[in-house]
């Protein structure tokens, strides 16, 4: 963490979480919750819920959770600072520069000065290509019609024959090896030592949203291989969550982007003035990338290659893009290879043509579908109605499951009311879930054992064990008061291992210690012990789970505190060696538990909060 938690908590005290999403999500006021669709998944019906007394939200739809740091960082794509240093200026507090631990500013510190370097190498790429010895590169641009001003515009560059130049500058510029390493512009060999990774390539330097260079691709001038060298990824270029281009597409009036495979697709079409083209960089298009474009805009027309490779990720996209409920269509780019070549031959007119007659996503996977049957065979042609009717429950939503079925059996020749029938018995059967979802709404009810970061565990506790423990962890960040009652019985052992008593602990200490009267912020704060986004997620559920509308919340508790010690009984009586102060221990909690279903709490608040 960059900043201490006090910091933090002063931070997510000024801010108002409600206020916050709002101003990114349209919600509305359910009972003591607000509740709105979710941005981090597609849904029709909303099932996002925003908490103001405990100042968090959690989506039981898809499972993301957290306090108002982690909507702005999971939403806007901020890192964890950036996104403390939006609350701050939001909530008019001023972060204490010397409050920044150490290893966070060493961490930020190498982030600038990776930054640093791309700028000074893109910058020496983009002079040597206007200079005599960039001669050969400005050739090969040009002879792929590109004009001066797109080239200037791209920041497009050149490294030529002369290995050694960027290193050498780099260095005599005060960077160390180091960073220049780790920035990916050069590699090291035992033959050569330091030397450039670019060579004899032009270069395409890749910016984030803010235009700031955040790793190259080059590439040969010719037939060579590789055709294209990237940077790897590095602490500031994270292929999955930027896009090439983007930093100019975002300001498009359009209300879609167009996604292209590759660069030289993106360059050729914002030079035809489609400034809305972006493309993924030199990996395949994630999740992450679907949920950036939605901040912008709400459709995306794939302009993939023509060629079997281009279907098949035009038809794998077409799905990621469906998931984030982003609406996606396909631009026919045939008899032409890529929008480069359509353009340099037809173009930007007949461009605009194929943009206008864009096919439904989900028209155009059904279509390719059908190539892989012969429709004058009945038994083929059961087997593609069936298969369509499969693919139909992936709408969620029957009004526009419905247009889609009516649409489908006009136009394949199935009678609409099988059809009908067929994708009600599909759905029953639990076919097509929706996919996409960043994650499925079980993995909640996973012990933590099964997720592949944690630490194996020995006796993982059940789902419904879980279940109570998360149910008495909001229960006493909602009401404080309850601590003193039960304390006598709970310690953060109680809890499973792992992301449970860690959450567990940090409350105890925080309601030992009598610390935050407000408690309004205790959930919203306890995330912000946890460093990951998977993490933050699973903390945000454990202050998430009520029972609503319980019209009798004392016993409700009682069973509940009752099912937690249950819990902790069994897990030791399964330990396989016990020795006498296992045994010991084992004995104390049953006595705890009979004692508890004796106990009565006074509760100051009521349930379904
Ligand atoms: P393409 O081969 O379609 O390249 O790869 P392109 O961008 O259209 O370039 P030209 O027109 O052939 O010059 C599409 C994208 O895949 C990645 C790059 O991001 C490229 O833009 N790629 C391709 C690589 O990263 N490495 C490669 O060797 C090839
Ligand atoms: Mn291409």
């Amino acid at each position: 963490m960059y900043y201490s938690q006090e910091v933090i908590d002063e931070v997510l005290r000024g801010s108002d979480i409600v206020d916050i999403v709002s101003s990114y999500v349209h919600l509305q006021k359910r009972g003591a919750n607000y509740q709105g669709l979710c941005p981090f998944h597609n849904e029709k019906t909303p099932s996002f819920n925003v908490s103001p007394s405990r100042q968090i939200f959690k989506c039981f739809g898809c499972g993301v959770g957290g306090n108002a740091l982690t909507f702005l960082m999971k939403y806007d794509n901020l890192s964890f600072q950036e996104a403390l240093q939006q609350l701050a200026d939001r909530a008019g507090v001023k972060l204490p520069e010397e409050d920044r631990s150490e290893q966070s500013k060493k961490r930020q510190e190498e982030r600038e000065q990776l930054l640093a370097v791309n700028k000074e190498a893109a910058t020496y790429y983009y002079r040597l290509l206007r200079s005599p010895r960039g001669k050969k590169g400005m050739e090969y641009l040009t002879g792929r019609n590109l004009s001066p001003q797109t080239m200037q515009k791209f920041g497009l560059g050149y490294a030529d024959g002369r290995n050694n130049d960027l290193v050498r500058m780099l260095k005599e510029k005060g960077f160390s090896d180091e960073v220049i390493l780790k920035a990916g512009v050069a590699a090291f060999d035992e033959k050569r030592g330091m030397h450039d990774k670019f060579w004899n390539r032009v270069i395409f330097p890749i910016q984030d949203t803010g235009s700031r260079v955040i790793g190259f691709g080059g590439r040969v001038m010719g037939d060579g291989k590789p055709k294209y060298l990237n940077s790897p990824e590095t602490p500031v270029f994270d292929k999955s969550r930027n896009l090439y281009g983007l930093n100019m597409a975002r300001r498009t009036k359009k209300p879609y982007f167009i996604l292209c495979e590759g660069y030289m697709d993106v360059i050729a079409m914002h030079q035809a003035g489609f400034t809305e083209a972006v493309a993924s960089l030199g990996t395949a298009f994630t999740q992450q990338q679907a949920l950036l474009i939605r901040r912008y805009v709400k459709n995306v027309l794939l302009a993939y290659d023509s060629d079997g490779a281009g279907v098949q990720a035009a038809l794998r996209n077409i799905k990621i893009i469906r998931g984030t409920g982003l609406n996606g269509r396909v631009i026919d780019l045939r008899p032409y290879k890529d929008p480069d070549e359509f353009i340099k031959a037809l173009g930007s007119e007949e461009f605009e043509k194929r943009i206008e007659h864009a096919e439904n996503g989900f028209f155009y996977e059904i279509r390719q579908l059908e190539a892989g049957y012969r429709m004058d065979d009945p038994a083929q042609r059961t087997d593609f109605s069936h298969e369509i009717a499969r693919r139909l429950c992936e709408f969620t939503d029957e009004i526009e499951r419905n247009n889609y079925l009516r649409e489908m059996a006009r136009k394949y020749f199935i009678e609409e009311e099988s059809l009908k029938r067929a994708v009600a018995s599909y759905g029953r059967a639990g076919a097509g879930t929706p996919e996409g979802l960043t994650a499925p709404p079980s993995r909640l009810e996973r012990p933590a054992r099964e997720r592949g970061d944690r630490k194996e565990k020995k006796t993982p506790a059940a789902a419904s064990d879980l279940r109570s423990q998360r149910l008495l962890l909001t229960w006493l960040v909602d009401d404080p008061g309850l601590f003193s009652q039960i304390r006598e019985y709970f310690s953060p052992e109680d809890f499973e291992e792992g992301i449970y008593r860690q959450a567990a602990s940090a409350l105890w200490q925080r309601l030992e210690a009598g610390k935050d009267p407000e408690g309004s912020m205790t959930a919203a704060s306890l995330i912000g012990i946890f460093e990951t986004p998977e993490d933050q997620e699973e903390a945000a559920s454990l202050f998430s789970e009520r029972i609503e509308g319980d019209p009798n919340p004392v016993k409700t508790l009682t069973e509940i505190m009752t099912s937690v010690k249950r819990g902790t009984v069994s897990r030791l009586q399964k330990v396989n060696e016990k020795d006498d102060a296992v045994i010991r221990q084992m004995f104390e909690e049953k006595k705890k538990q009979q004692k508890l279903s004796g106990v009565t709490v006074h509760l100051s608040k009521p349930s379904g909060q």
